[in-house]
């Protein structure tokens, strides 16, 4: 098939407004896979993404289409995130296309994502073919769908296509669509090889797979590369293209995406960056390389820690495999007092934490502590030294004069929200208290309103997205983009316990929030600590600063006197229980924890 012949798109959307059973169906229509159940939702390859149908990783498929010019075309859908987290994957998606289907749900319209995605291809210069989908539904409203699209995006609608990619209605005329309205890709076989890196995953039997989108060249078994990233060169091992799974192939060439592996493979995932260019080698200082990519930047933290030290090794595994399947999460040891040796995990948005975190706890249940999202801090040292802590634990202590002298920021995010009318006042009272401040509110419908925020990323970890919601019987919808660090007035909250602060509890704060937290964390510990030989204060500090205080009174009896002494069998039970228990208590300070009470204070 010549390249003219071949097509790069990829569908924008908002979230759950049907991508992935759409691209079933095409995938359907074009023979690729079959019709029927089993094959539902075949580009979302993560387990992650099945449960929760949530597209984290980038997938591509490769589809043969017989058009009514009798001629066969090769079309390379490229399934991109929908979520805001993985903007850098959209963005490298996008750029391996000429064009996109822009998706809107036929009775929700255009949300918070349609206006994000949209601004994202536009930029990367892809043609647009408008897909209003859902038209099944008794609440679908395609005219005022058409409108919204003219309205916020200066778009002809004469050409949307309308369809259900539930029943299949319409379907047909999408790829049709795609050939005429999406230019083919350009680029010369015959020139040298100039690759972009786009995806890459580990498989069992392959090694290290990379998904690559070829401008220039061709690719064939034996080719030695070079990659302009790393200095790295390589012999390929195979190529092939995603049909929808590893379907071996000749040669791959200009204009085509496809998948390559290396023989021998390489080493380290890390190795495979997302965004460099290959070429061929010998080629490197005539070949120009790709505009690169931004290396994921985490902006979210947690650490995790083994409710049992036992388990170490056991979650160890576990966690290595998890993040070896998201090159976005960062992993590093880290060891706290309170809770023993475990792991610091960065990410790249509160979405993309969560479910991570969802997934450790559903493999792990009670044997894993994880610690509250945090955001990083950056420190401006009166030396003008910078500083920028993920970790509470390495805030300096309020003790530290260099404290008093420095200048303390947080990262900000540029929000979007769109949400009926009616519900403005409650979210702008939302957006306020999370310390936002208004940049716009338009309206874009007569009903529908977007509104654009200035926000402490901090806010996000604090689930403003599950308020809005909430103040909105779930209409809201919210995207966000980072807009760089502010100056703020940030504390560290200390949780005490007598006297003995909980590393492992710590947060960096803005002042204003120091006395609403203080109490619930005092309040919410003592739930869960159990009653001591003697008195247990528990306190929350900001700095030096006591904001909150509880106190669990002492035992007045001893357990084991109240039974007989001839009852030895119970005692003995008794005091096995302890033993076993006894593995999972640590001391803070003087004062014995059973780890359950620290699993329990720190989830939700
Ligand atoms: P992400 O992968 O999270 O971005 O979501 P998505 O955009 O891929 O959405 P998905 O395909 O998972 O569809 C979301 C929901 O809408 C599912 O419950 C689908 O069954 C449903 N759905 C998709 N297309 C249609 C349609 O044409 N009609 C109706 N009634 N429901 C649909």
């Amino acid at each position: 098939i010549p390249l003219e012949r071949y097509r790069n798109f990829c569908i924008v959307a908002h979230i759950d407004h049907g991508k992935s059973t759409l691209s079933d169906r095409l995938l359907e229509h074009t023979g690729t896979i079959s019709a029927g159940d089993g094959n539902k939702q075949v580009l979302d390859k993560l387990d992650v993404e099945r449960e929760r149908g949530i597209t984290v990783k980038a997938q591509t498929c490769t589809m043969i289409y017989k058009h009514k010019d009798g001629l066969d075309y090769l079309l390379h859908l490229v399934d991109t995130p929908g979520h805001v987290d993985f903007r850098a994957e959209v963005t490298r998606s996008y750029s391996s296309c000429s064009g996109a289907l822009l998706l809107v749900d036929a009775s929700q319209g255009v949300q918070a994502q349609t206006v994000a995605n949209f601004y994202l291809a536009f930029a990367q210069g892809l043609s647009l073919v408008p897909v209003v989908n859902k038209i099944d539904m008794a609440s679908a409203d395609v005219p005022r769908v058409l409108e919204q699209l003219e309205t916020v995006f200066e778009l002809d609608t004469s050409t949307a296509v309308k369809v259900s990619a539930k029943t299949g209605q319409g379907v047909g005329e999408i790829l049709p669509a795609v050939i005429s309205n999406i230019p083919a890709p350009e680029g010369d076989p015959k020139k040298p090889l100039r690759m972009l890196l786009v995806d890459s995953w580990y498989d069992t039997f392959k090694g290290v797979v990379l998904l690559v989108r070829l401008f220039d060249g061709t690719l064939k078994q034996g080719d030695k590369v070079h990659s302009f990233a790393t200095g790295n060169e390589y012999i390929v091992g195979e190529v092939g293209i995603q049909y929808p799974d590893g379907l071996p192939q000749k040669v791959l060439r200009a204009g085509q995406v496809g998948y390559v592996f290396f023989n021998p493979g390489m080493k380290r995932i890390q190795d495979a960056k997302l965004g460099d260019t290959f070429t061929n080698v010998g080629y490197e200082d005539i070949v120009k390389p790709l505009p690169g990519f931004e290396e994921p930047k985490p902006m979210v933290f947690v650490a995790a820690f083994p409710t049992n030290q036992d388990d170490y090794g056991r979650l160890a595994d576990s966690i290595a495999h998890l993040v070896l399947n998201d090159r976005s999460v960062t992993l590093q040891k880290d060891y706290s007092e309170a809770l023993g040796a475990g792991w610091r995990l960065g990410f790249l948005g509160s979405l993309h934490c969560s479910v991570f975190q969802d997934r450790l706890r559903q493999e792990h249940g009670a044997s894993i502590i994880i610690t509250e999202p945090a955001v990083p801090t950056k420190i401006v040292w009166s030396t003008g030294e910078e500083q920028i802590v993920t970790n509470p634990a390495e805030f300096p202590d309020p003790d530290d004069h260099r404290i008093r002298s420095a200048t303390l920021y947080e990262p900000f995010v540029n929000a979007t929200v769109t949400l009926p009318e009616e519900y403005v006042g409650r979210c702008i009272e939302i957006c306020e208290n999370a310390r936002g401040v208004q940049k716009s509110l338009e309206f874009f419908t007569a009903t529908q309103v977007i509104l654009k925020y200035e926000l402490p990323a901090a806010s996000l970890v604090d689930d403003l997205f599950g308020k809005l919601k909430g103040a909105t019987k779930g209409y809201a919808t919210l995207d966000y983009e980072d807009a760089g660090w502010r100056q703020a007035q940030l504390v560290k909250l200390n949780l005490l316990v007598n006297k003995k602060a909980v590393d492992a509890v710590a947060r960096i704060v803005h002042v204003s929030q120091v006395e609403r937290l203080g109490r619930q964390w005092v309040t919410k510990f003592k739930e869960h600590v159990d009653r001591q030989m003697f008195e247990v204060i528990i306190q929350a500090a900001a700095g030096r600063r006591i904001v909150a205080r509880e106190t669990i009174k002492p035992f007045r009896k001893d357990v084991l006197a109240k039974l007989h002494a001839s009852d030895i069998t119970r005692r003995r039970k008794l005091l096995e229980k302890q033993k076993a228990g006894r593995k999972r208590l640590r001391a803070v300070g003087n004062v014995i924890i059973d780890q359950s009470a620290f699993q329990k204070f720190l989830s939700k």
